[in-house]
């Protein structure tokens, strides 16, 4: 087979969008749109594809700056055909025509549900029927917007008309161009040099290529999508939303296959980074963003949001949690309502309750920190009890300071650690404490004021306070 050569089409503004962004940096199930075509790219034909970039260039740059692709830059966007044309220059080669031996595969920035094992189906069609242009089409019960496939008594294809410049009659096709193509390389560059932009748009279309190799005598071959909604390209908020319920199903049901229960999977929103272990259940309503790493027999409950997280074995998230960037390790538990903030590590079997927050804080193995806490920028042993409402105060107005505590301490209810401060291992601070200085090991710690009984001073405040006169009393 021919060497493969793949041109991304990424520059266009997206003006049905009514974005301030460029369509192709809008993310779908939380990646840019514009990543989709390029995986794909480098999928096919690694070390030869170029990226067609335009409107927010320096943004689409920025995205791609680690991708093995040539940027081409389109200065002014006039049409999908103008596009493919920019890309020549990057297949020059030695001799000034290399692009003339490679078998180019177009594809859009705004068609992320279309999966290689059909574009490798389209391929293997035009090997085949060794054609010179091959598309994908798809058939499609509302097919408003896109080009229409026009095919002769025969079958055969004989061009693609766009819904603008469509007739009546064309019109009511329902056979859609998908915006992905095969064409050989000598009859692609030549034949854009030779478009016109006679059609309503008044722009080089890409699509009349079909129409030039027909009039060449060339073999057209057109590509049915078993699934449809492969063709699905993204013009509208509308579509957008559409492509993500697709895409979001999409890795819902690769989890399941991989032995993740789902108790109500439409329900669960899962970017496409994240990775699940066997035999966990992920309830109703959780969110998983990023490159989050679940492992096996987790258990995360509902309205829970997992970002960029890495959780061992046997963690179970309770319900209503928000944790980000935060390492939870084999067998503990947090929740309900934790909020782990980034830089947090939960050891091997510690507890997080509710309303508990951490940030940048190493909770040693089987630590407990149940009720209403903030730790931040802290250092906790193995086993230590963190009591209720406990503080660490790290934040002096200037900078964050740190607090380390030593293994097995048992910190009372109501303490504030007042950072820097350290607490040796064994040792025990009573509840309502305001720690200000390092606690020795095993030591006992009271930072607060002795408490003062006085009994029946109360009966007699009463009874004075009965008899004096009110403001209150009567009159308002
Ligand atoms: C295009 C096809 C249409 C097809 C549809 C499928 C043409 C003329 N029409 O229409 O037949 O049914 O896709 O989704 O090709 N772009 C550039 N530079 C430009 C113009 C566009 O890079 O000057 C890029 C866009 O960023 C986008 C892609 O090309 O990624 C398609 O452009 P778009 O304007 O969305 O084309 P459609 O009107 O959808
Ligand atoms: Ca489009």
């Amino acid at each position: 087979m021919k060497k493969l050569a793949v041109i991304v089409l990424a520059a266009g503004q997206g003006t049905r969008m009514r974005s301030k962004l460029a369509k192709v940096l809008h993310s779908v199930c939380g990646r840019p749109m514009a990543l989709y075509a390029v995986d794909l790219a480098e999928a096919l034909a690694g070390g030869r594809v170029a990226v067609v970039v335009g409107h927010q260039a320096e943004k689409v740059k920025d995205l791609l700056a680690d991708r093995k692709v040539e940027l081409v830059v389109q200065a002014r966007q006039l049409g999908t055909g103008h596009a493919v044309a920019q890309a020549q220059s990057v297949f020059q080669g030695r001799a000034g025509n290399a692009w003339s031996g490679l078998r180019f595969v177009i594809l859009s920035g705004d068609t992320p549900l279309l999966t290689e094992v059909t574009v490798r189906g389209l391929l293997a069609a035009h090997e085949r029927e060794r054609a010179t242009v091959s598309m994908l089409t798809a058939h499609l019960d509302r097919p408003v917007g896109y080009g229409r496939i026009v095919r002769g008594r025969d079958g055969s294809v004989w061009k693609i008309i766009e819904d603008k410049d469509a007739s009546p009659s064309e019109r009511r096709l329902n056979e859609v161009n998908a915006g992905m193509y095969v064409v050989e390389g000598e009859f692609l560059f030549p034949t854009l040099a030779a478009l016109k932009p006679a059609n309503v748009q008044k722009e080089y279309y890409l699509t009349d290529i079909v129409e030039a190799a027909i009039r060449q005598g060339r073999k057209v071959s057109a590509y049915i999508a078993s699934n449809p909604v492969e063709a699905l390209g993204i013009n509208t908020r509308a579509e957008m939303a559409e492509a993500e319920r697709v895409l979001r199903g999409r890795v819902r049901q690769r989890l399941m296959e991989a032995g993740v229960t789902f108790l109500a999977p439409e329900t669960s929103f899962v970017d496409a980074g994240v990775k699940i272990g066997r035999d966990s259940v992920i309830h109703p309503h959780v969110t998983l963003e990023g490159r989050t790493v679940i492992g096996e027999d987790c258990v995360v409950r509902s309205h829970s949001r997992l970002v960029e997280c890495a959780l061992g074995d046997g963690v179970t998230v309770l319900d209503g949690c928000v944790l980000e960037g935060s390492r939870l390790d084999g067998g503990c538990r947090v929740g309900p309502f934790a909020h782990l903030r980034p830089g947090t590590i939960v050891g091997r079997n510690a507890r997080v309750g509710n309303f508990v927050e951490l940030k940048k804080t190493d909770l040693g193995e089987g630590a407990k920190a149940n009720h209403l806490s903030y730790l931040g920028d802290a250092r906790i042993g193995k086993r230590v009890n963190v009591g209720a409402g406990t503080i660490t105060c790290n934040y002096d107005g200037v900078n964050k300071h740190q607090t380390v505590i030593g293994d097995d301490v048992f910190i009372g209810s109501d303490v504030s650690l007042v950072a820097p401060v350290k607490v040796g291992k064994g040792a025990m601070i009573a509840a309502g404490s305001v720690v200000t200085q390092d606690v020795a090991a095993d030591a006992l710690a009271l930072g607060r004021a002795r408490q003062v009984v006085k009994p029946g001073w109360v009966k007699g405040w009463r009874e004075k306070a009965k008899k004096a006169p009110s403001h209150s009393k009567g009159k308002r």
